[in-house]
């Protein structure tokens, strides 16, 4: 019996260039897990934050007229990455009884103009392109696609504070910018 030659049924030894095969093949599913982590992370993350609230105190509710928009100017803070600023916004407030309050963004919904309210006509007018918007906000003439935009708003101690937002113009859908 030949005790030299390999029998033909025995696992074939590990060669050293296998050993690297398999080396560089575990150091590559490494370096994805460790790259594609974050990669993921910052793809899928956004859908799961929670858009961070930002209320700013607008006015006294007591203060705020039955019946009658008022139009009223707060200092917004915001602060994206390292960029803070601070803008003075106004904002179109309704109040129809003591707590039933309702808050517009200023901005036309059609093409982002200013929109006023006539007293005269008891509507909301916008100067650019003739947009008529009821108390409640509704189109009544003019080409805006929908009606005024409503801001989120809380009262609180007797203070009506509002998130400010923008929303995409010139379309039929309210989605935030
Ligand atoms: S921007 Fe207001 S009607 Fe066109």
């Amino acid at each position: 019996m030949d005790e030299g030659r390999a029998h033909p049924e025995s696992p074939p030894e590990p060669t050293r260039r296998g050993f690297f095969k398999i080396a560089i093949g575990v150091l590559a599913a490494f370096g994805g897990l460790v790259l594609g982590i974050p990669l993921i992370g910052s793809l899928i993350g956004p859908a799961f934050r929670k858009k961070p609230t930002r209320w700013s105190r607008v006015a006294k509710v007591d203060a705020l007229p039955v019946g009658q928009p008022t139009s009223v100017s707060f200092t917004d803070r915001s602060s994206e990455a390292y960029l803070r600023e601070t803008v003075v916004r106004n904002v179109w407030v309704v109040r129809r009884s003591a707590t039933d309050i309702t808050v517009y963004s200023p901005i036309c919904t059609h093409l982002g103009c200013r929109y006023d309210w006539e007293p005269n006509i008891g509507r909301f007018l916008c100067p650019c392109h003739g947009s008529l918007f009821s108390l409640d906000g509704k189109v009544l003439a003019g080409p805006a696609p929908r009606p005024l935009d409503t801001l989120p708003m809380k009262i609180e101690s007797g203070d009506l504070y509002v998130e400010w937002e923008r929303f995409e113009l010139g379309i039929s859908g309210k989605i935030p910018v």
